[in-house]
């Protein structure tokens, strides 16, 4: 049974890759109100931080948009981050979810941020169509906090 939610933010912000530090630093100061483990804030930094770029540079192909940001927590520690893009959407999900899948052809991206989230977070969800674009989520459950 899910517990309640605690406490949420959203956020929308501009496609552009200089948010991204900002949106990551957001979240952590977020989820720094559960006072998490290090090693847990630097996962969740890092799994928002991939999500993030994704949406800019391939959701809207580095050529801007919006990118929606919410975040949550629940009684029990569970966060749940979800990045959003009205984007170009993704063809085939579970093949992009594949480690080393990449669309990239410049040769800078090596297929891993799909993975990186999965193994960085409890749970990771894409949904996405075609043309309208792509939903991220994903979900982290904290340590016990009494130490
Ligand atoms: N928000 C998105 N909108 C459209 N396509 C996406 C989105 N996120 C991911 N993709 C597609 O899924 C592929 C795999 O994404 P993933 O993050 O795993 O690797 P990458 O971004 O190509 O490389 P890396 O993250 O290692 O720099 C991308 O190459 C892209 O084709
Ligand atoms: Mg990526």
């Amino acid at each position: 049974m899910k517990t309640k939610v605690q406490n949420v933010f959203r956020a929308q912000f501009s496609a552009k890759s200089i948010n991204e530090s900002w949106a990551r630093q957001t979240v952590s100061a977020f989820a720094a109100q559960l006072d998490p483990e290090i090693v847990e804030l630097a996962d969740i930094r890092t799994a928002v931080s991939e999500a993030v770029t994704n949406a800019i540079v391939h959701g809207y192909k580095n050529e801007g948009g919006t990118v929606y940001l919410t975040v949550s927590y629940t009684y029990d520690r569970v966060l749940t981050i979800a990045v959003r893009d009205k984007g170009c959407g993704i063809e085939d999900v579970r093949a992009a979810m594949q480690p080393l899948f990449t669309t990239d052809t410049t040769g800078e991206r090596g297929g891993m941020g799909f993975t990186i989230m999965k193994s960085f977070t409890d749970k990771l969800r894409v949904t996405s169509r075609l043309g309208k674009g792509t939903l991220v989520t994903m979900t982290k459950r904290l340590s016990s906090g009494d130490r």
